[in-house]
């Protein structure tokens, strides 16, 4: 395989993005390719994921979201549903203090308080250990659903207008933004969904607005530091115009 060129990060408009959100799919088709059971493509995916964020380490991406759990996957088997679960516990546990001592930030985002107590102390515990780190920006949406989330803000503005704390007129794309799970958080540049899935399946829908699409074939579990290079390139080649227009054509 030809290895891209990464433009360095001294060279903007090719830089290299701040914020990449991922879309982690395929672990059970990677599964039954194999004639596995669709579980040990979760397993095989939590080891693609600790790539990637060796890789956004090294590449000097300063924020990495994923998608782990949606308010969707709550439609699957119980016995799928525990097993992502035990996954997220188990690897709170087992790889907490090595992302700590690597200066990586967790947060996560998503209605997450609504599970398991054990496991709501376990992430309330990530959070709160690695709140002061400086590293890589590490977010895990669990949980999650872009309406929901935007849901929740509209609510959350209403009460505020309601109370007298804020004029209708003063809900602006800033004041909603506030009020989201990523209000400190900038936009993602980079989504990457793998599996050739081209759907957006209620991720990050606000924040998504101007963000770069690249559709990866590889399924999540085989995801590696090439398909990292390769979707980051891909980025690059792209001219982000924010509804404006191309710098060839700009006045
Ligand atoms: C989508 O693949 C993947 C998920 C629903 C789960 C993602 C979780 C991981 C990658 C593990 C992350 C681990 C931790 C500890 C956060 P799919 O099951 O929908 O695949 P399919 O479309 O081929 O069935």
């Amino acid at each position: 395989m030809i290895k891209p060129a990464l433009a360095s990060y001294a060279s903007p408009p090719l830089s290299i993005p701040r914020h990449i959100a991922i879309i982690m799919d395929g672990n059970g088709r990677w599964a039954q390719k194999r004639g596995l059971d669709r579980f040990k493509g979760h397993y095989q995916g939590a080891e693609a994921l600790k790539r990637t964020i060796q890789g956004c380490q090294d590449l000097g991406i300063e924020y990495l979201t994923v998608y782990a759990f949606s308010t969707e996957n709550w439609k699957r088997s119980k016995e799928e549903i525990g097993i992502l679960m035990s996954l997220l516990r188990r690897h709170l546990r087992s790889d907490l203090a090595e992302i700590n001592q690597n200066n990586i930030r967790v947060r996560f985002i998503g209605h997450y308080h609504h599970l398991d107590t054990d496991l709501v102390a376990l992430i309330d515990h990530a959070i709160k250990l690695t709140q002061n780190n400086t590293g890589l920006h590490l977010t895990i949406a669990f949980n999650y659903g872009g309406r929901a989330e935007i849901i929740r803000a509209a609510q959350k503005l209403a009460h505020k207008v309601r109370e007298g704390k804020l004029a209708p007129d003063e809900i602006t794309e800033q004041t909603f933004s506030q009020e989201l799970f990523t209000h400190d958080l900038p936009d993602p540049d980079l989504f990457i969904r793998t599996s050739n899935e081209s759907r957006i399946s209620n991720y990050l829908l606000w924040q998504l607005a101007y963000t770069e699409l690249v559709i990866v074939e590889t399924y999540w579990p085989d995801f590696t530091k090439d398909d990292l290079v390769n979707a980051i390139v891909q980025y690059q080649s792209r001219e982000r115009r924010f509804g404006g227009y191309a710098t060839a054509q700009s006045r």
